[in-house]
């Protein structure tokens, strides 16, 4: 028999600074039946993603923001329950975009891809086989274009797209520096997924240490976090550099412009004297290249070329918890809620 009842998140105040639990609202509402071209998803996991905290904002951004009392984004793996539309059937795994909430009426043209439950484990479609491992993969290939012996640095190297970021420098033959927070972090990349040299942001040396890691300077710099890492990286840059514009975690819980003199005058000389390239992207760009990685990503993981770590938290109710934690750099691999029962 069908649910009756089902669990969602909403946004309930939207944060200044770095969110709190006030900050969302846990509620139980009637599942709704499905109307042509429409299907119920039961929700079995939900991704827990940094992009999600620009969404709890007001105001322009390059997706709309999530409204107060609306179910907070993101993306899921689902269990087809019913359904109205010809391409989906009852019992089928797919990816989705269900929300924070345990069932979802949803258009069936808005399902991204059906999962083979003998292939892959289902959630790494949220993870190094999904959106984060796409970023990682479009972006480096678009923009970075690590050559062989050239220097790769990334940050938050041990989440799902700085981890798979530098994996995929390795197999073009370039050097990977990664950067991460504590100890077993830096371990993890060093030792699990194989980068080079794995240093700690944390250090108070550690714009020395990464000088010391990069005796070539760095040729590709794939901006995860931008603040206190972007600034030791700066006077490493080699001619010609390039910088993939991806994600600036430690920013995205600051009300006002840090203190201090203006350096864009400094930074556009840079950019003018090194000849760099510096591109903001957003993972759909590119998403013509999205069947290749499903095809490419999913025989290196098969063969153990690309390997990748989850943190998983058990139940909706402790999403908000776990998502505040990662802004802070608390969670450890790709962070996934389980919601099966
Ligand atoms: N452009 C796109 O289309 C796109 C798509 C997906 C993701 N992204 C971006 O990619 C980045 C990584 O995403 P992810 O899903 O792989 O996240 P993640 O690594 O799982 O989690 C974020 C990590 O950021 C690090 N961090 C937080 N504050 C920091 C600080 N002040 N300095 C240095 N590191 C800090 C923490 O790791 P440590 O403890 O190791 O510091 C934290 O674990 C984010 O900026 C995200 O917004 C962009």
């Amino acid at each position: 028999m069908r649910d009756a009842t089902a669990t969602r998140i909403v946004l309930a105040a939207r944060p200044t600074g770095a969110p709190t639990p006030d900050d969302f609202r846990v509620e139980t509402f009637q599942i709704p039946t499905p109307r042509n071209g429409q299907v119920l998803l039961r929700n079995r996991w939900l991704s827990l993603d940094p992009y999600m905290r620009g969404r709890m904002n007001a105001g322009r951004s390059y997706a709309a923001p999530v409204e107060i009392g609306e179910v907070m984004d993101g993306g899921t793996i689902s269990e087809v329950v019913e359904s109205l539309h010809p391409a989906w059937s009852p019992g089928d795994l797919v990816l989705a975009h269900a929300g924070w909430q345990t069932h979802a009426v949803v258009d069936g043209e808005t399902l991204r891809r059906k999962l083979d439950p003998a292939g892959l484990p289902a959630q790494t479609a949220l993870g190094v086989h999904g959106m984060p491992g796409f970023t990682a993969y479009a972006g480096l290939h678009e923009i970075g274009k690590p050559q062989h012996g050239e220097t790769v640095v990334v940050a938050a190297a041990s989440g799902p797209v700085g981890a798979t970021v530098g994996q995929i420098a390795k197999l073009h033959g370039a050097r990977a520096v990664g950067i991460a927070g504590g100890p077993d972090k830096v371990a993890h990349v060093r030792d699990a997924l194989g980068f080079d040299v794995a240093l700690d942001h944390r250090a108070d040396d550690f714009a020395e240490q990464l000088a010391a890691a990069c005796p070539d300077g760095i040729d590709v710099y794939f901006e995860n976090v931008g603040g206190k890492v972007f600034d030791a990286v700066l006077p490493l840059l080699n001619d010609f550099a390039r910088i993939p514009v991806c994600g600036l975690v430690a920013h995205y819980n600051e009300t006002a412009p840090p203190a201090g003199p203006d350096r864009v005058p400094q930074l556009m000389g840079l950019i003018l004297s090194r000849h760099l390239t510096v591109r903001g992207f957003i993972q759909r760009d590119f998403i013509a290249l999205y069947p290749e990685f499903v095809r490419e990503m999913g025989q290196w993981l098969r063969d153990g070329r690309v390997r990748y770590r989850e943190d998983v938290v058990e139940g909706l109710e402790n999403a908000p918890g776990a998502f505040i934690g990662m802004l802070a750099g608390k969670n450890f691999g790709k962070l996934l809620v389980n919601m099966s029962p």
